[in-house]
């Protein structure tokens, strides 16, 4: 309890040296049903993690990732991480008894050991994101306790996948909250179908957002984004109107950051930034598994909400640029 105190003024600090948006996620918005939907809402990213990896140890044998070049002991501590999943959706399911939903139906791209490494590290980012952003949603503090528990044991797997790609295992001091909403759009794409007769999560998914995959992994400061069909998209669901502009908003840490967007020429109907946002006086370069939405919201009038998002959510992976002198 002793930074409870000083939260309010980190907090005071940071609004007077504006033009920093620190995320206030989940806060506003506590879901229908409460801790129970938000422990259900934690059973169906866990059913889904727990899924991925019985997959993808049923399909790659030790010496497709040994060939992939993940050497050992990569495929015991995959074996690892899936007991950690499977624990965790017996812990919730458990907990939850009766009002438990069930396990639903999944479809995962990956093809191949790199593809399914590479979906993994998304998705454990995911998981930190999720706890994260649901914590403060969480009304009985034990079960926070109980997320808190969950969640470093996620973020975990997240650093010891991502070294496994060469990437940073922890790219910035502070990971990415995100809404329910977010998550769930995220999630949605590799849902199949929900075990009938369980009650609906009281959460939608988002129109989804695809990035042109030309630039991985994206710079800081530096790298152009493509939206794919987005403008086009966004005008056929009348989610815009045809002068309106929008914004690709970024979260990374606790940082938000919006960037307007341009329609691209020819007939593609495409959306796209110039450059994805570098680092400010008041916030840190986005860096590491880094999401975007598209919104209405310029960040000054209005904050990027459920309600202002109209695309979403789009995954980047960003190199850490400028923000650390070297590897000590
Ligand atoms: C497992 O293999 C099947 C068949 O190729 C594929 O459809 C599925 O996406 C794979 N699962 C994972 C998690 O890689």
């Amino acid at each position: 309890m002793r930074y409870s105190s000083l939260l309010p003024v980190l907090a005071a600090g940071l609004t007077a040296a504006a033009p920093v948006e620190q995320r206030d996620v989940a806060i506003d918005f506590n879901p229908p049903g409460g801790d129970v939907t938000i422990l259900n809402y934690a059973l169906t990213l866990e059913y889904l993690e727990r899924n991925f990896y019985q997959e993808g140890l049923a399909n790659y044998t030790q010496a497709d990732f040994v060939a992939a070049g993940f050497p050992d002991p990569f495929y015991a501590n995959l074996c690892e991480i899936y007991y950690d999943e499977k624990t965790h959706v017996s812990f919730l399911a458990g907990a939850l008894g009766t009002a438990a939903v069930h396990e639903a139906t999944y479809s995962f791209p990956s093809t191949t050991p790199a593809s399914f490494v590479a979906l993994s590290s998304v998705l454990e980012g995911v998981g930190v994101s999720a706890y994260l952003g649901a914590a403060a949603a969480i009304v009985d503090k034990s079960y926070l306790t109980v997320a808190g528990s969950i969640l470093t044991v996620e973020s975990r797997h997240s650093s010891y996948i991502r070294a496994a790609l060469k990437e940073s295992p922890f790219p910035k001091p502070f990971d990415t909250p995100l809404d329910f909403n977010d998550v769930y759009s995220l999630a949605a794409q590799f849902i199949t179908g929900f075990a009938p007769g369980d009650p609906a999560l009281p959460f939608k998914a988002f129109p989804a957002l695809t990035l042109q995959p030309s630039q991985y992994p994206y710079t800081a400061g530096s790298s152009p984004v493509t939206f794919t069909h987005a403008y086009k998209n966004a005008l056929a669901a009348n989610l815009i109107s045809g002068d309106e502009p929008v914004y690709a908003v970024f979260f990374s840490g606790l940082d938000t950051y919006y960037v307007k967007t341009y329609v691209t020429k020819g007939n593609s109907g495409d959306l796209k930034v110039t450059s994805l946002p570098g680092a400010t006086a008041t916030m840190l370069a986005p860096t590491g598994q880094v999401y975007v939405v598209l919104s209405t919201a310029d960040g000054v009038s209005s904050k990027v909400s459920d309600e202002n998002t109209i695309s979403g959510v789009g995954v980047l992976e960003v190199n850490p640029v400028g923000q650390r002198t070297g590897v000590f």
